[in-house]
């Protein structure tokens, strides 16, 4: 059994996110230091610590970052942020994260507005400075601006492509008042008018700097055609900042949501093909499926990343003997009030009960099944019965590796499938 594994990280808000502590500190009058000896840390460290573990411990991984590095689309503050993550999450070591397995989006709040010219489009000059950035300690196109930016991810023949396009193209474009308004307060528009001096002053008198997240056209397209090219053995990982369908909470503010997310939607779930869409923006962590019943093998798993300050998630691919995938399980790392950062129970998707996806089940793997009992037992017991019926003699991993697979299938059931193979118990649930 094969595991490919994405670490996703979601909005970070630096350097606000600094300042949110675990606990309370209420008696000011003694030192951080003495607050950080009794737990009182950092959530943000704490989380980004965890971070480095897990990506130590998974060996190669991607990672994607979902973006809002920063809060006001200050550059400085924007650099400080690829500075804590560098020297925190050693992302110039390369050993565990290849540059190419690593992808970042802009975010909403990383755009500076306040930079742009009247009348002058956002989209790409308000991203090039955050391409900068990224470029002087990575210049491998890590952040993606001006186009899709796609990468494979490959481990013991088995493989994931990962893209990432840029949601907000419109953050930061300008609207006029709409001329039936300005008619209607004509008088007071030109009281204002001629109180201001600079024609550029005039200009932001009437009219207002919008945050309206889009997707490009033209990355959309380039998405689709490269999703079509793949194999069907690899899984398309796509990252932006935001959400795909509109958020649980009822908001109401002018374009919250991307302007153009049913596009998107609607040309990945008619791809006949299991796609994962991650994504932050909402500071919440829902995991959504959308499915096209006319296009019965498709499946599109959208998966939200919290605030980094609450945790992160892990994504694991996982693939069959041969090498086609099975379904993928997200690990969700949560903060929690003593200050310890944990996995959560796994949320399992599978992929294998899709029409296009029904990969032949090999042999061994149905005889291990057909051994198995209504009531769950121990996987040594299994495999006695599997040499009796079969005349192999396969290794006790194996064994758990066909079981795991059969599981994918929907044929039978783990219990403490995280404990020791010797743990294991396996219940079979097809007659
Ligand atoms: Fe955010």
């Amino acid at each position: 059994m094969q595991v490919i594994s994405v670490i996703q990280i979601g909005d970070i808000h630096f350097p606000e996110a600094e300042l949110d502590v675990i606990g309370d500190f209420k008696d000011l009058s003694l030192s951080d230091g003495f607050g950080e000896a009794i737990g009182i840390g950092k959530k943000l460290r704490q989380v980004i610590q965890k971070v480095d573990q897990v990506k130590s411990e998974l060996g190669v991984c991607g990672l994607l970052i979902c973006g809002d590095l920063t809060t006001r689309g200050a550059i400085g503050k924007y650099r400080e942020c690829i500075e804590y993550l560098n020297s925190n999450m050693r992302l110039d070591d390369a050993e565990s994260v290849l540059p190419d397995h690593w992808h970042v989006v802009p975010g909403n709040h990383d755009v500076a507005r306040t930079s742009l010219q009247p009348n002058a489009r956002p989209f790409p000059d308000l991203f090039r400075p955050l391409e900068a950035e990224w470029n002087k300690h990575f210049p491998r196109g890590t952040l993606t601006v001006e186009r899709l930016r796609a990468s494979q991810l490959s481990h013991a023949n088995c493989s994931i492509d990962l893209f990432s396009l840029n949601s907000c193209i419109g953050c930061g474009e300008w609207r006029r008042v709409p001329a039936k308004i300005l008619e209607s307060i004509a008088d007071e528009v030109g009281r204002l008018l001629e109180s201001e001096e600079t024609p550029e002053d005039k200009f932001k008198a009437i009219a207002e700097q919008l945050d309206a997240p889009a997707f490009h056209q033209e990355h959309v397209t380039a998405l689709c055609d490269a999703i079509k090219k793949l194999e069907r053995k690899s899984v398309p990982i796509v990252l932006a900042h935001h959400n795909l369908l509109p958020q649980a909470t009822p908001r109401l503010d002018v374009y919250t949501e991307l302007l153009n997310s049913g596009m998107l939607r609607s040309r990945l779930a008619k791809l006949d093909r299991p796609i994962v869409y991650c994504h932050g923006h909402i500071h919440d962590d829902p995991v959504e499926v959308v499915a096209n019943p006319q296009h019965t093998s498709g499946r599109l798993v959208i998966v939200s990343a919290p605030e980094v300050v609450k945790g992160f998630n892990v994504l694991k691919m996982a693939f069959g003997r041969d090498h086609n995938p099975l379904g993928l399980e997200i690990v969700r790392y949560r903060l929690r009030n003593d200050g310890d950062v944990s996995a959560e129970q796994p949320l399992r998707i599978s992929f294998c009960h899709q029409p296009g996806m029904a990969f032949e089940i090999s042999n061994d793997i149905q005889c291990a099944v057909r051994v198995s009992r209504s009531e769950p037992e121990p996987l040594t017991v299994i495999r006695d019965r599997f040499i009796t019926e079969s005349n192999q003699q396969p290794q006790f991993e194996t064994v758990r590796d066909w079981l795991v697979e059969a599981e994918w299938h929907g044929l039978v059931e783990l219990h403490h499938r995280d404990a020791s193979p010797r743990d294991l118990r396996v219940r079979k649930v097809v007659p």
